[in-house]
């Protein structure tokens, strides 16, 4: 069970990706570090919150807040996509209690980096504002870490943000330069790879029949509104982004991988450039063998015991 700590902007896929680590005995999630991306920082971590209270996994990782807005521009969010509290604006989430005083996400990705180095596997869900920002503050701890994976860029397909980039680069292209030119043992996962890792809606539901109880309900709800917009906009179901960044996380073999040097442009395009590799990059997928492991893992038959509860 490898230590590991996820940076995130919930998020809807980042919620489906979070419920996967924490079914996933490979890794064990001591840390949340949350940034602004999808949604403003607060909205994301009163997220986190709620997906604490809602799985209540063990040990409770800390959860520490990060940057609110991106290195040197204005924070563009998600919300249409997300809804504006990010998860999916169900009307009855109960409410959550403040996260206990924490470090500030920086101070725990540097803590965490110095303690674990290459131990540690660091799974980045958003905007890279907070990597960045770590990276400023302790590099040479933070080049310690043994594997940064990292949700985004779009290499050989189209953008979805813009029709070149794709949020998370986009939202924060300066962190993202910043984090490619830092010499880290990144692993990306870009929307190549994410376009394959497709579900749609019945599978979904499927899925969480195997599980009724509490914890099902509140998937099923809060993912709702990301099958309507995605079968909406002709998608065979929803794109899982951050979920394949996870499970590439637990089992790296689930990924054909390329070894790439990629340039950021100014809108966040991850650019192919010529030199030494500075990250590899998955670029297939074994969707099937995906989809069955998250769909396992998302809602565990230990669930069930929260529907008498
Ligand atoms: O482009 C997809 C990425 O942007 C995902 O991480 C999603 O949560 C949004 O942050
Ligand atoms: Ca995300």
């Amino acid at each position: 069970m490898r230590p590991a700590l996820i940076d995130t902007d919930p998020g809807i896929d980042d919620a489906l990706a979070l419920l996967l680590a924490w079914s996933s005995p490979e890794i064990q999630v001591e840390a949340i570090t949350t940034v602004a991306g999808n949604v403003p920082l607060d909205v994301a971590t009163t997220n986190v919150l709620r997906l604490l209270a809602l799985r209540r996994p063990t040990p409770r990782p800390v959860v520490a807040p990060g940057a609110a807005s991106p290195l040197a521009r204005a924070l563009t969010t998600a919300t249409r996509y997300h809804g504006e509290d990010g998860l999916g604006d169900l009307p009855d989430w109960p409410s959550v209690e403040p996260a206990p005083a924490s470090p500030d996400a920086v101070s725990v990705i540097v803590d965490a980096a110095r303690r674990h180095g290459r131990e540690l596997t660091l799974v980045a869900l958003g905007p890279l504002t907070n990597l960045a920002l770590a990276l400023k503050e302790d590099a040479a701890a933070v080049r310690r870490i043994g594997r940064v994976v990292a949700m985004g860029g779009a290499v050989d397909v189209p953008g979805n943000v813009t029709p070149t980039a794709e949020f998370n680069m986009h939202v924060d292209p300066e962190a993202a330069h910043r984090v490619l030119a830092a010499g880290l043992p990144l692993e990306l996962v870009p929307l190549d790879a994410t376009r394959q890792a497709v579900l749609p809606r019945a599978g979904m539901r499927v899925a969480l029949a195997r599980s009724p109880g509490t914890l099902a309900v509140r998937i099923q709800a809060f993912s709702e509104r990301a099958f309507r917009i995605a079968h909406g906009d002709g998608s065979q179901g929803m794109a899982l982004h951050d979920p394949l960044a996870v499970a590439v996380a637990v089992d790296p073999s689930l990924a054909k991988w390329e070894a790439m040097r990629l340039a950021i442009g100014p809108d966040g395009e991850t650019l192919r450039a010529s030199g030494a590799p500075n990250c590899r990059v998955a670029k297939g997928v074994e969707s099937d063998r995906f989809l069955r492991l998250f769909l396992d893992r998302l809602c565990p038959a230990t669930s069930r015991r929260s529907a008498s509860s």
